[in-house]
């Protein structure tokens, strides 16, 4: 098979060094095209601050950063974009507009009506959107994005428990990785030694993005979850890994060992699609007393760091209520992961082609 070649705009940051590294030896992919910002214009072995502990794909050392401007990446069949949210808002309209398929882990489109916020495993429907996008703004390209770092992971594990019982309140409290915040995020002399307790629109998104992602397609459109979401997010001095205490209030009692069995056998909507980046069992459930660890579960699965693990799942202050602890790589299954997994599902369902 000929591969479908890919332009990475915001190649040289954390996300967009991840989805390089992911794509180094990708059946259906292939880097074409890297751009960047202030680093244009220079090589990308010389321009990148590599953090992975792998070396540059050999191919892309050498290869010229360009300015993110839709002439500059003529050659590919599509884009991923790892932009800024801020330079995301004006540069991902002008690439969809000049005919590419844009796929996105910036939050600047993600709650437009008509742009598709998607988990493959979870909401897969939810791409029928470009068709009302493309109506809607007269683009021959499209604009589709996958969510939130800390939202991904909790709404992997929210949506079997969300399809077998009904939810009436969920409270969700993060303890996020440095790395969620780009390079350099958060100084050295804030973080070590510290907890701090507030995430710039973080809690905003995991609220606002966790409804869409769970909302019915009808007519065209998204009807929201109509369960209220409570998010506190704090950042923590790891390196990856976002770990999420979760407590989740139902109108029926609810049997653990069900509740056990939905999330272990829980495949998601795209699972006959064989998409290469997704993993066999996107759920894992442990079932000892203190995992998931961050640092020794973040990167589980059978593609690693795509499987969120869930653990300690127990009654909250009665049998109509649960908690659990959920665990999920940041700048892989939230980040670099998903959109390839989200390009994935898109090129499957005919969506972006050569
Ligand atoms: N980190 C995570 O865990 C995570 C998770 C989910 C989603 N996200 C989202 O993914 C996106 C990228 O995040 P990140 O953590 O990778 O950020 P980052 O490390 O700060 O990297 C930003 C990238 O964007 C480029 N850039 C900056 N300003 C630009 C401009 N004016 N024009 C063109 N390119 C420009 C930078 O290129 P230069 O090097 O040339 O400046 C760099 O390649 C953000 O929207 C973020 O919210 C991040």
């Amino acid at each position: 098979m000929k591969k479908l070649r890919a332009a990475v705009l915001g190649a040289t940051g954390t996300v967009g060094q991840r989805i390089c590294h992911m794509l180094r030896d990708h059946p259906w992919f292939e880097v074409s095209n890297l751009t960047g910002g202030a680093s244009a214009g220079k090589l990308y072995g010389e321009a990148v601050n590599w953090l992975l502990p792998t070396s540059i794909p050999e191919k892309l050392v050498d290869m010229s950063i360009e300015p993110s401007k839709p002439e500059k990446v003529v050659d590919a069949d599509f884009v991923f974009s790892a932009l800024p949210s801020g330079v995301a808002w004006e540069i991902e309209p002008v690439f969809a507009g000049a005919g590419f398929a844009v796929v996105s882990n910036a939050s600047a489109f993600r709650m437009s009506l008509d742009v598709p916020l998607v988990v493959p495993e979870v909401n897969a429907d939810h791409i029928e959107l470009i068709e009302h996008q493309r109506l809607n703004r007269g683009w021959d390209g499209f604009l589709s994005t996958d969510p939130n770092c800390s939202t991904i992971n909790f709404v992997l594990a929210l949506k079997p428990l969300y399809d077998a019982f009904t939810i009436k309140k969920v409270i969700v409290t993060t303890m996020q990785a440095v790395s969620g915040a780009g390079y350099p995020g958060v100084p050295s002399l804030s973080i070590i030694d510290n907890v701090i307790p507030y995430i710039e629109r973080e809690e905003e998104k995991m609220q606002n993005e966790t409804q869409k992602i769970l909302g019915k397609l009808k007519d065209g459109a998204v009807e929201n979850a109509p369960f209220n979401v409570a998010a506190a997010c704090n950042r923590i001095p790891v390196v990856d890994g976002h770990l999420e205490t979760v407590y989740i209030e139902v109108e029926e009692e609810i049997d653990l060992n069900e509740a056990r069995e939905k999330l272990r056998n829980f495949r998601g909507t795209s699972k006959d699609l064989e998409l290469p980046t997704a993993p066999e069992k996107p759920i894992l459930v442990t079932e000892e007393a203190d995992r998931p660890q961050t640092r020794l579960d973040r990167m589980a699965g059978s593609v690693p760091g795509m499987s969120v693990t869930v653990g300690r799942l127990r009654h909250g202050i009665d049998k109509r209520s649960m908690q659990l602890v959920v665990l999920g790589h940041n700048t892989i299954r939230g980040a670099a992961g998903a959109t390839i997994q989200l390009a994935e599902l898109l090129y499957a369902k005919g969506w972006i082609s050569r």
